[in-house]
């Protein structure tokens, strides 16, 4: 059965990055080949299908798994889920294993797999990108996420997490015969988010006309913070979050319990947004904005832990 998870399981992180090394003799590399960031541990057939559904894989995508083994991750998205994608591993002997596999699986014009340095990969085509490395590793990679995926691209993450990057869904799923650690595994996804940091202004449609709408918004990851204003009446931005460029922020004007509350819903392109806002019980309003001013995604917070 998968269950969310939960504290004990964050907990443990540490523990199962050590366990994992301690339980396959390290990341050391086969004769005459480069020496391994991460040693070769096959995700279990059940956590593949897991790491495959967290991100809705699908006849569109475009998967690519960095350090991939025998393939297995690319091949069931291929077989499976008809999507495409390639692998890549610094192992010669895994790439072709990968191959091998790929031809059985009748799905080789499909995927493909490339003996190769995963740091030193094109991953910019990856609409689903899946790992199992590291939580170093996650970390060197986490700054090339943010440069060169596209808004709305999956990253599926076997056991390892992203620190401060906070996922934005995670799954526990059983594993009775995992080498190392509680036996079971983590399954983590974040959606790569649009950027929506920076000041905007525009307007809220209302029967009695436009009113205008003004915000300041700060972005960590996908966490929005800041100040909007509607009409004459502002306040600071709550629960405001970014799953790619679905946008979505409540705003309170007023104060107390004679505080108006609205909720924003809208799709970031570019330097506008638009949706629909509700506030109070009245009906959803048609709501746009521009970007005036242009800011950073904060990608480098202070550490939590
Ligand atoms: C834990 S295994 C995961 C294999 C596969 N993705 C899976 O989940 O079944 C990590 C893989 O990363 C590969 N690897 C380690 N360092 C690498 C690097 N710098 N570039 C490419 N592959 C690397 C290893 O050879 C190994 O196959």
């Amino acid at each position: 059965m998968v269950k969310p998870a939960s504290v004990a399981n964050r907990c443990r992180r540490v523990v199962s990055a050590v366990s994992f090394l301690a339980a396959v003799g390290g990341a050391g590399s086969a004769l005459g080949q480069p020496a391994l960031d991460v040693p070769y541990v096959p995700t279990a057939p059940s956590v593949v299908e897991a790491m495959l559904d967290i991100a809705k894989v699908g006849p569109q995508d475009y998967v690519v798994d960095l350090g991939s083994g025998d393939g297995r991750i690319v091949i069931a998205a291929a077989k499976q889920r008809g999507a495409r994608g390639f692998g890549v591993d610094l192992d010669e002997f895994l790439v072709a294993r990968a191959r091998d596999a790929a031809d059985r699986a009748g799905v080789a014009e499909r995927v493909k797999f490339f003996a190769g340095n995963l740091f030193l990969t094109d991953i910019s085509r990856a609409t689903v990108l899946t790992m199992y490395l590291f939580p170093s590793i996650n970390l060197q990679l986490r700054p090339r996420l943010f440069a060169e995926l596209k808004p709305g691209t999956r990253i599926v993450s076997h056991d390892f997490d992203m620190a401060q990057w906070q996922p934005d869904a995670e799954l526990v799923i059983p594993v009775p015969d995992k080498p190392y650690g509680a036996p079971e595994s983590r399954v983590f996804l974040w959606v790569i988010p649009a950027n929506a940091a920076g000041a905007w202004r525009g307007s809220i449609s209302t029967d009695s006309g436009p009113v205008d709408f003004e915000a300041e918004i700060q972005q960590t990851f996908q966490a929005l913070s800041g100040t909007a204003r509607v009409g004459a009446a502002g306040g600071r931005l709550g629960g405001g979050t970014l799953r790619g460029d679905a946008l979505r922020f409540a705003l309170t004007t007023g104060v107390d319990d004679r505080g108006m509350r609205h909720e924003f819903e809208g799709r970031v392109s570019g330097d506008t947004v638009s949706g629909k806002v509700k506030t109070g019980e009245g009906e959803a309003r048609d709501w746009r904005a521009s970007r005036i001013r242009r800011a950073a995604i904060n990608i480098t917070p202070p550490p939590t832990d």
